[in-house]
């Protein structure tokens, strides 16, 4: 495994690369914006191509490197479902897995530092966000936290974690950069409570001043997204039109959300299934998307448009014509009551 904990001094943030192996992909974990070169060129040193970005949640101390290493590779964007981000590509809920070539993780909503707070866990090591700290904890004390919620976040979930699990936190302003479950337990000033209501006594008497950065990143780190109107930018076909033409027949769907997503939502019927992280090869010379977008329009979707409308320029690099997607993604189709098929 290639594993690296990256550090940005200004908010003392740890950002983390992970793949399976040199030349395969890799996901990086609360990237800094200031960074993004920095990671560029990390990922070409060891030959990775970066296909998903996670975020653990909207920091208030920094600006995201999400929205640009999307704009850079055309990764895949992560949050927990819970994120008040207008559009992120992919979002995960408690306990779902989260997977590159290689390598799972899993989501664990750990809410408290925000409502929208996760912790990612793999194999032997815990990444916590903001949720646990070496030796401290991530404040509640606005962007809607709570220290209760926390306080079950830490004691039901993370601490029940196996006692030799590593810790890899969001920060740490101290330098330290490791530490384990148990250690945690038995040394963390803030976890020596006997009760949610001790916890939210300490974390309600902090009475630290607001991060400096933070009016400029909560609402830098909300925005993110591809929008409509970038989704514009390539050959759309509206869910109205299309519904408006029900069943229409004269073009052929394709899903290239990943198979989770599938059956969870659903999808629109007849679909065919393109994932976007093999996309490329759909599309190339012998791929089945080429033969079909020579007889019909090739109407792309995801889950809210963005993935989508990356995939539309990849398949026009790769010289497909006809090729559009719906923007909003089955999310707009599910909201303007579109057919839906169960996908097992
Ligand atoms: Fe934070």
């Amino acid at each position: 495994m290639i594993f690296r904990q990256l550090f940005d001094k200004t908010s003392s943030t740890y950002t983390y690369l992970l793949a399976s192996r040199h030349g395969g992909e890799a996901l990086l974990i609360d990237p800094v914006f200031e960074q993004t070169q920095r990671y560029l060129k990390l990922l070409e040193e060891l030959d990775l191509k970066l296909v998903k970005v996670v975020d653990t949640h909207i920091h208030a101390d920094h600006v995201s490197a999400m929205g640009k290493l999307r704009d850079e590779t055309r990764c895949v964007t992560v949050m927990g479902e819970q994120s008040p981000a207008d559009v992120v590509s992919m979002r995960v809920r408690d306990n779902d897995p989260l997977t590159i070539e290689g390598l799972t993780l899993t989501a664990l909503h750990t809410p408290g530092h925000t409502p929208e707070s996760y912790s990612f866990m793999m194999e032997d090591r815990v990444f916590t966000g903001d949720t646990l700290l070496i030796r401290g904890t991530g404040r509640t004390d606005f962007q809607n936290g709570s220290p209760h919620e926390q306080y079950h976040s830490l004691f039901d979930r993370l601490l029940k974690l196996p006692d030799n699990t590593l810790v890899y936190p969001g920060h740490d302003y101290k330098g330290d950069t490791v530490s384990t479950i148990e250690e945690e337990k038995a040394f963390n000033p803030r976890l020596q409570v006997r009760s949610p209501d001790e916890y939210a006594d300490i974390m309600n008497n902090l009475n630290l001043a607001n991060p400096a950065m933070m009016d400029v990143a909560v609402p830098e780190n909300l925005k993110q997204g591809l929008r409509s109107s970038a989704q514009h930018r390539v050959a759309v076909m509206e869910v109205d039109e299309i519904l408006a033409g029900w069943p229409y027949q004269d073009c052929h769907f394709v899903d290239i959300r990943e198979d989770s997503e599938r059956s969870r939502y659903g999808a629109i019927p007849n679909s065919i299934h393109a994932p976007y992280g093999r996309f490329d090869q759909y599309c190339n010379s012998s791929g089945p998307l080429s033969g079909l977008a020579k007889s019909n329009r090739v109407l792309l979707y995801c889950a809210v448009g963005e993935r989508s409308t990356l995939a539309v320029e990849i398949a026009t690099e790769l010289g497909l014509q006809n090729v559009a997607h719906i923007p909003g993604g089955f999310t707009a189709w599910k909201q303007a009551n579109g057919p839906i098929e169960e996908i097992s």
